[in-house]
């Protein structure tokens, strides 16, 4: 191997290794910011650790404290937020395996919480892992400027409520009923909500954490958008393509749940031109950024070629 291919493989072997070690300095943030299971509730506490910690790619994590590094952020602060975006993404997993919306077994390659406990514990898991989130963003030790920390509470509030997440989670539940296929406009404005909206704060919250200015703070909010979308393209094709060991999750699902995809919709190979257009206009989006945007731009090639 040699010139390009070679330096891209480099890139890619630096990003792996840049993954896991956050992943693990997020997982002892959130050892730390989550209640300790004792207590008569501990079992709900013990719960809310298994759906956030020692599991999943903490990409969302992996978005804050790179966009964070672009303007010098405390790593404190920005492993703050890094855990509650995590808790905000665990809270939103925790519901959708839920009998109720996906009914799945099996995620990060272990039970569900509801099959772990039962149903009751998996809805009062997501309910304090969301209030955990803001709280955690909230407190005076993530950032000393108390319009920061409302910045913070307010963006992720707008991305994961009615108009962001939980909006495109009830679009996708519709979806499965809907007489009518959906079309490729109603299928892109599901998916921004259900997905890109988290991925698009995470990745502006290093921004909100630096004070950036709006010029390079929406860069980093338009390279997040961009990515958001090819990254759920991504994850429908794993749903296609992937074993559940690989996964970690049910696979061969989305088709018979009648789940609207751009997938399905456009068929495997239209759906991968797509993604890989989309990842072309994110990096786009980080032209004005130097060499610490390196991982960045080696995150957005990763979000379509990851088997997990
Ligand atoms: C799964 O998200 C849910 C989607 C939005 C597609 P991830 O693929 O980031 O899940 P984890 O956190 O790595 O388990
Ligand atoms: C989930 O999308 C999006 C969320 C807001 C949690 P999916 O239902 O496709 O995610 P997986 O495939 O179960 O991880
Ligand atoms: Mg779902
Ligand atoms: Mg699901
Ligand atoms: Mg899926």
């Amino acid at each position: 191997m040699s010139g390009a291919p070679a330096m891209e493989a480099d890139a890619m072997e630096g990003l792996k290794a840049a993954m896991a070690e956050a992943a693990s300095e997020v997982d002892e943030m959130l050892d730390a910011l989550l209640p300790k299971e004792e207590g008569e509730e501990r079992s709900l506490f013990a719960a809310m650790r298994y759906a956030t910690m020692g599991g999943g790619k903490k990409l969302r994590a992996f978005l804050v404290l790179e966009g964070a590094r672009q303007f010098g952020v405390a790593r404190h602060s920005a492993l703050r937020a890094a855990a509650a975006v995590e808790m905000l993404h665990g809270y939103s997993l925790v519901h959708d395996d839920l009998p109720a919306m996906d009914n799945d077994d099996l995620r990060r390659g272990k039970p569900t919480v509801h099959r772990a406990w039962d149903e009751a514990t998996a809805i009062l898991v997501g309910d304090a892992l969301q209030t955990h989130a803001f709280a955690t963003l909230a407190a005076p030790e993530t950032h000393s400027d108390p319009a920061v920390r409302a910045e913070l509470c307010l963006q992720l509030a707008l991305a994961s409520g009615a108009r962001g997440m939980v909006g495109g989670q009830m679009l996708d539940m519709m979806a499965e009923k809907a007489t009518a296929p959906l079309d490729e406009a109603a299928i892109g404005r599901l998916q921004m909500l259900k997905t890109g909206k988290l991925i698009e704060f995470s990745a502006e919250a290093g921004a909100i954490l630096g004070r950036a200015a709006a010029g390079p703070r929406n860069c980093l909010t338009f390279y997040g958008r961009e990515i958001g979308a090819a990254f759920q393209i991504a994850d429908d094709l794993l749903d296609l393509t992937a074993t559940a060991e690989e996964a970690g999750k049910a696979t061969g699902k989305d088709a018979g749940a009648g789940k609207a995809t751009l997938l399905g919709l456009l068929g495997p190979e239209r759906a991968r031109i797509q993604a890989e257009r989309l990842v072309e206009q994110a990096k786009r989006h980080l032209d004005g950024f130097d060499e610490r945007a390196g991982l960045l731009r080696a995150l957005a090639d990763h979000v379509i070629r990851r088997r997990n």
